[in-house]
């Protein structure tokens, strides 16, 4: 089993990926950290904690940055996930409690007692890993890998021409994690929107699972009527879920080796680019990915064993 902290924004496709990530019986998840970004850092451990609880698991939820290091923080994107997170579905209050610490010391901790062991799986903005990196620079030689949603290298942004939201969000943070010695996995919008989960899909996961898909499903209509009008997509891009079908079907993906950055000021904050002279050519830029097994994988995955 291969151990993960997944730092999320739950958020409908972070709902889409952690769902995935519990299900799968190859990953363990041995915490969640939160962090600002599709919602307020409030509402997305509220949010972790219950699907927490919709997917029976009992793992430390840890609360994490409220704000970006630098910038004045953005709006949330409601418009994108709802005012809720979850496309305005709800779930049962959640009967759990975050963790006494927070996200930064609790991503620290886990991966200094398992050397080599921890993958740290990051879908929403990097402020908690940044703020981890600066207090504990060793984690660097501790971590396994670290797996990235966010950036668009290749194509425009889907906040600005050139920034993607979860680097937009905290572009300081993310300069801090891509330039870091640590081996960074990045799955940016050019690898991202290689992906449609369509209405046959939600329908194949709601009858195949009852309770989870069924949920996933519900959810998912708020953020298949955003794509649709913005993108005129009959579907949506489920980004964050690409970050976990790494781990477990590496062999659907393509990548390129660079070193990496982030601009940090001017008309172009939030773009990630490649950049010899900056970062350690240790990072892997996600390119490709096999749709239909990929989308396959993730049915099965969600509806093998399930009531
Ligand atoms: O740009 C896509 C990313 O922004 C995803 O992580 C999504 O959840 C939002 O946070
Ligand atoms: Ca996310």
């Amino acid at each position: 089993m291969k151990k993960i902290i997944i730092d999320t924004d739950p958020g409908i496709d972070d709902a889409f990926a952690l769902c995935y990530a519990f299900a799968h019986p190859q990953l363990e998840v041995v915490a969640l950290t939160t962090i600002f970004g599709n919602v307020n850092v409030d509402l997305a451990t509220t949010n972790a904690l219950k699907l927490c609880e919709l997917n029976n698991t009992d793992i430390p939820v840890a609360r994490g940055a409220v704000q970006p290091l630098s910038i004045e923080p953005n709006p949330h994107s409601t418009f994108v996930h709802g005012d809720n997170g979850f496309g305005n579905i709800e779930l049962p209050p959640a009967d759990s409690a975050p963790a006494d610490k927070d996200a930064t010391d609790t991503l620290i901790d886990i991966v200094l007692a398992n050397p080599g062991e921890i993958t740290l799986v990051a879908v929403g903005p990097l402020t908690n890993l940044a703020l981890a990196l600066k207090k504990a620079p060793e984690i660097v030689n501790a971590v396994e890998a670290v797996v990235i949603m966010g950036g668009a290298f290749d194509r425009p942004g889907n906040v600005t021409p050139h920034a993607e939201a979860n680097v937009w969000n905290d572009p300081h943070a993310a300069r801090e994690v891509l330039t870091a010695d640590w081996p960074v996995v990045i799955h940016g919008l050019d690898v991202t929107h290689q992906i449609i989960f369509d209405r046959d899909t939600f329908d194949s996961l709601s009858s195949g699972n009852p309770k989870v898909g069924k949920f996933l499903h519900d959810a998912a209509e708020f953020y298949i009527d955003f794509y649709q009008q913005r993108n005129n997509f009959a579907g949506c891009c489920p980004h964050d879920q690409l970050a976990l079908s790494y781990l477990t079907r590496p062999e659907l993906f393509e990548s390129e080796t660079a070193a990496l950055d982030v601009i940090t000021d001017g008309d172009e904050i939030g773009r990630t680019i490649r950049s010899p002279e900056k970062g350690m050519a240790n990072k892997q830029i996600v390119k490709k990915v096999d749709a239909t097994l990929l989308v396959n994988d993730y049915l099965d995955t969600l509806t093998r064993n399930s009531k």
